[in-house]
């Protein structure tokens, strides 16, 4: 790494959770994950769900078919995990480079999560099987249970569920996916004994729960988990910041068509993969931590995945970049043809990729 005052040079990013979508979504939001990132972990929230490793190739195929010319980026697959997964399918996977993850939505807790588990009893022997094999599971934590307030849900999982878990798999590698809460990062780092890390979105580091009241109701700022009180905020900024090998970038971005989002009952999903690491940057800078970028954002990730560091290097300058209002769309999000909203739309970042 190199920084002054004015410029930043660092390993290439990944982006660990990242919803790409499929078909003419794909196509569109793709170019802006390459132009920056060098790998991505790719949500299998489709519908229907990536489950079978035919799929994933299919799918893999796809998103590989539309990485502009030039362009080096690879997208790492993961499997959506159901009550009657196979584990001979997911090991086999795991073992072909196929899978390189499988992840956990408790059923209905978010965006295509009706396939996801209803009862982790359910996958016991999944989950053996990743423990034995070091096959990481990405946690939706969330409990879906309809009597909790939507604040806590994320807490209440962690207590019902993850550290339970926890107890009886000890071994297994875990990624508590997008934290939102001070409580979510004091579990993740009292918890070093085990192979527990988090990622930490964005948006998360940007807006609280505030966000989507202000002047009215702003569906653009609702996302799952919702963003909390301003405590949360700044503990995970904290989080993100310290340099700690458990906590890493994974943006969630999550695309979805206007009319779903300009909705009387609007998706969850934030599109922030247009400026996310000037986003990230705009973070580190506020917190006078810029030397802890590339740790976040290039290396802990790959370290926990065990995949290798990436070599080419990127440079951030100390330049204001204004976020469009809109993203243009190229091909026709089937009978929507407005342009996406990207995260910060209007807002001026201070920090710019050297292209
Ligand atoms: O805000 C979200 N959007 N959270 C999720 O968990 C899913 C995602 C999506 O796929 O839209
Ligand atoms: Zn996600």
């Amino acid at each position: 790494m190199n920084f002054s005052a004015n410029q930043i040079t660092i390993r290439k990013p990944d982006d660990l959770h990242l919803h790409l979508r499929d078909g003419d979504m794909l196509a569109n939001v793709i170019a802006h994950t390459t132009r920056i990132f060098s790998r991505a972990i790719v949500m299998p929230n489709l519908n229907p769900p990536i489950t079978t490793l035919e799929q994933a190739i299919e799918y893999r195929k796809r998103i590989m078919q539309l990485i502009p010319q030039g362009i080096s980026f690879t997208p790492l697959m993961t499997a959506y995990l159901t009550d009657d997964a196979s584990v001979e399918v997911l090991e086999q996977g795991f073992d072909r480079g196929i899978f390189h993850a499988v992840k956990l939505y408790p059923v209905n807790v978010t965006t295509n999560s009706s396939y996801g588990v209803s009862d982790l009893k359910n996958i016991d022997s999944v989950l053996e099987m990743m423990e034995r094999v070091g096959m990481p599971l990405l946690i939706h934590g969330e409990v879906n249970d309809p009597s909790v307030d939507i604040y806590d849900r994320e807490a209440v999982f962690i207590d019902r569920h993850l550290s339970p878990l926890l107890t009886r798999f000890p071994g297994i590698k875990i990624v508590l996916e997008h934290i939102t809460t001070d409580y979510a990062v004091s579990f993740v780092e009292s918890s070093q004994q085990y192979k527990l890390a988090s990622t930490i979105t964005p948006h998360h580091l940007h807006i609280n729960r505030n966000a989507m009241f202000l002047g009215g109701l702003r569906s653009d700022f609702y996302c799952l988990p919702v963003a909390k009180r301003e405590k949360h905020r700044i503990a995970l900024r904290k989080a993100a910041t310290s340099g700690k090998k458990c906590f890493f970038l994974g943006t969630d971005s999550a695309p979805h068509p206007r009319d779903s989002k300009e909705a009387s009952c609007a998706c969850a999903g934030i599109f922030n993969a247009p400026f996310a690491l000037e986003s990230y940057a705009e973070v580190f800078y506020e917190e006078n931590a810029l030397d802890k970028l590339e740790a976040f954002a290039s290396e802990n990730g790959a370290l926990f995945y065990g995949l290798p560091l990436n070599n080419e290097k990127i440079t951030l300058i100390r330049k204001n970049v204004v976020v469009p209002y809109s993203i243009d769309i190229c091909s026709d999000l089937g009978n929507n043809e407005k342009p996406l909203v990207p995260f910060h739309a209007g807002e001026t970042l201070r920090w710019s990729v050297l292209d």
